[in-house]
């Protein structure tokens, strides 16, 4: 029998259980490449839910490092190069659109290695993504040339792009080659008080290996190079220096590559690329709209120092954003206030003392007012954030997390940030059954939050994946225990909000796949469907109509039979999750009045509260059972 039960369940559950002879078969069974994972009863079901795992046919399956829900109620998937090299070295890229209720799947041509980049609904209901691989990382063992880091300092007021594969002499005569190409902004010039003027000029780096092989090509200091091939004249407006040479570690390097996805035609579609490279960005909306890409390693390796770039979806063209360092994928959330809070949470790479503390940043002025007291501040990488059912409450609850780096420490820990007043400040919350990184969240109609996934020690070492599921309701302050899932799921993994009320669970990226950590790990590609309780807690209210868009601030009148029975209306922004990362869900109380035949509702007029674009629009009953949302474009 698969297991039903989490080890922390009271005895006397798995009693009734036998009892119950657990033999009715399952509702919500959606496609015939669906199995049925649990054998379970009604009574059980409508206490603990009920969890599907689907495998895709072997053509359609790939790596989900990223998942986001689109406006036609399809999953996008994007593997990307999905952590294989191989499939990066032959250009494999790969993304899957799937439809969780038909079944149907289309692999859709991937412009671009995706692989680690980020990624954000734009109001039109596209998704912006952004980022990606350059390079995998090498390890010292197979580093045949020595190479590092050469930044070029461009004075020149012009756009200069520099070829991959171009020679550079060192201080010593060496000779090294580029790896990449560079596009060189065009310096700026500006005049200051009294007619100075000043130029500030542009800067770009690559990463250069030597030409030859082996020791011969390390340098232990750095210095001015030369590019081989410039004009005297050209060469006078250029700074070329690099640091030292060594036959150390390669790191990974990110791309400025970007498209937009567009569900319609599912097809990507054509943006200009970054103003800098990133491997691990966040993206997250302001509340003009644009698009903030945060954080990331960038061209040659390098956490990004500070460089953010705004993407502005009417021009489509990026500009500059504040300049503010965070470590790699940044939980950054839009607030009421304009201000994005970063929760501390994070994934990846970046120093354990720079960045990590959280606070409320304003994109205008650039303040960052630290927002301290959060309670095991020092194991919060991987953790998981969400900001807290309704959106209006302003609460963030950071979940779980481990110390920096591969540390062995793991937290059980969650906490709230309340951040409406003046003072923000934190509570703790319910501890989790177990310490777990990268636990995976999300927001139910119904105001509270499924968590579940994640594992002990760091990419599921030594076989730690947890096999949990809690469902967290923020008015108690506290977890009931749902279905344990299946599928176990840790680093590069992902849980979605469907608009059926239901929650599908993806990725997973363990590096080791036997307990004593001898073997690889193996991707897992399983997809597991989870059904809340309310979903055999008796009918579902449903809305029969109602206009596909309202403004902002506007109201509208939806049909809803039986309205009089309606208690909550909830608007929720589909997720788009990656690494733990999943700024975009969030669910909106929407105040209503009943008529007749329906619910007429009010839209909330802040801009950080509700970001334009696609929700999916809930109603709840008096038994707390929602409707299959009804997507509604706020415009
Ligand atoms: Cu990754």
């Amino acid at each position: 029998m698969r297991r039903l039960l989490d080890r922390r369940w009271p005895p006397i559950v798995a009693m009734l259980l036998l009892v119950a002879g657990a033999t009715s078969l399952i509702a919500q069974q959606t496609t015939s490449a669906s199995s049925v994972s649990e054998v379970a009863t009604p009574a059980y079901e409508a206490e603990y839910g009920h969890w599907e795992t689907i495998e895709l046919p072997k053509e359609d399956r790939l790596n989900a490092i990223h998942t986001a829900l689109l406006p036609t109620g399809k999953l996008l998937i994007v593997a990307g190069s999905g952590a294989n090299q191989g499939y990066f070295e032959a250009g494999t890229f790969k993304t899957l659109v799937w439809d969780p209720v038909t079944g149907q799947a289309k692999l859709v041509p991937t412009p671009t290695d995706f692989f680690c980049g980020g990624h954000a609904f734009l109001a039109n209901g596209n998704l912006l993504v952004a980022g990606g691989t350059a390079r995998y990382e090498v390890p010292a063992a197979k580093v045949e040339y020595a190479g590092g880091v050469l930044k070029i300092e461009s004075r020149r007021p012009v756009t200069r792009h520099v070829a991959a594969g171009t020679t550079f002499v060192s201080p010593k005569g060496g000779l090294y080659t580029s790896e990449a190409a560079i596009t060189l902004a065009p310096a700026t010039r500006t005049i200051g008080k009294g007619g100075r003027r000043t130029l500030k000029p542009s800067l770009e780096d690559v990463r250069i290996n030597s030409v030859v092989k082996g020791a011969a090509g390390v340098l232990t200091q750095g210095g001015t190079y030369h590019m081989v091939g410039l004009s005297h004249k050209h060469a006078a407006s250029l700074n070329i220096f690099a640091g030292a040479m060594t036959l150390e570690k390669e790191q990974w390097q990110g791309i400025n590559g970007a498209a937009e996805f567009d569900p319609i035609s599912e097809r990507y579609v054509y943006v200009p690329p970054m103003p800098h490279k990133r491997w691990y960005p966040t993206l997250t909306t302001e509340e003009n709209g644009n698009v903030l890409a945060v954080s990331g390693i960038d061209g040659a390796g390098l956490v990004q120092a500070g460089e953010t770039d705004v993407f502005n979806p009417r021009t489509r063209h990026w500009g500059k954003g504040p300049f503010r360092y965070f470590p790699t994928y940044p939980a950054l959330f839009l607030m009421k206030s304009g201000e994005l809070f970063y929760s501390g949470s994070t994934t990846g790479y970046g120093p354990g003392t720079k960045g990590r503390q959280p606070g409320l940043w304003n994109l205008k002025t650039n303040a960052f007012r630290p927002v301290p007291g959060l309670p095991e501040a020092t194991e919060t990488e991987t953790s998981g954030s969400v900001l807290l059912p309704p959106a209006q409450k302003q609460k963030v609850m950071i979940i779980g997390g481990g110390g920096v780096g591969e540390s062995p420490l793991t937290s059980a820990r969650t906490a709230i940030a309340s951040l409406a007043g003046r003072h923000p400040s934190y509570t703790r919350g319910p501890d989790l059954a177990a310490p777990a990184r990268y636990p995976l969240s999300a927001i139910l109609p119904d105001d509270t939050v499924l968590v579940t996934g994640g594992s002990e020690q760091y990419r599921g070492e030594h076989e730690s994946d947890n096999h949990l599921a809690r469902i967290f309701n923020p008015e108690t302050n506290s977890f009931s225990v749902a279905a344990a899932p299946e599928v176990g799921r840790d680093y590069h993994s992902e849980a979605i909000l469907l608009p059926d009320g239901r929650v599908a669970t993806l990725g997973s990226d363990p590096l080791y796949a036997d307990k004593a950590d001898t073997k690889s790990g193996k991707f897992e590609q399983r997809i597991e469907i989870y059904s809340p309780p309310y979903l055999f807690r008796g009918p579902r209210p449903v809305v029969t109509g109602g206009p596909a868009k309202v403004a902002r601030g506007g109201s509208a009148t939806f049909t809803v039979p039986n309205s009089a029975d309606i208690r909550k209306i909830r608007l929720i922004h589909p997720s788009a999750a990656t690494h733990d990362t999943d700024v975009e869900q969030r669910s909106v109380a929407i105040s209503f009045t009943r008529t007749a035949d329906g619910v007429h509702v009010r839209i909330p007029k802040q801009a950080g509260l509700l970001p334009l674009g696609w929700y999916m629009l809930f109603v709840d009953n008096s038994n707390g059972v929602p409707s299959v949302a009804r997507w509604v474009q706020i415009t």
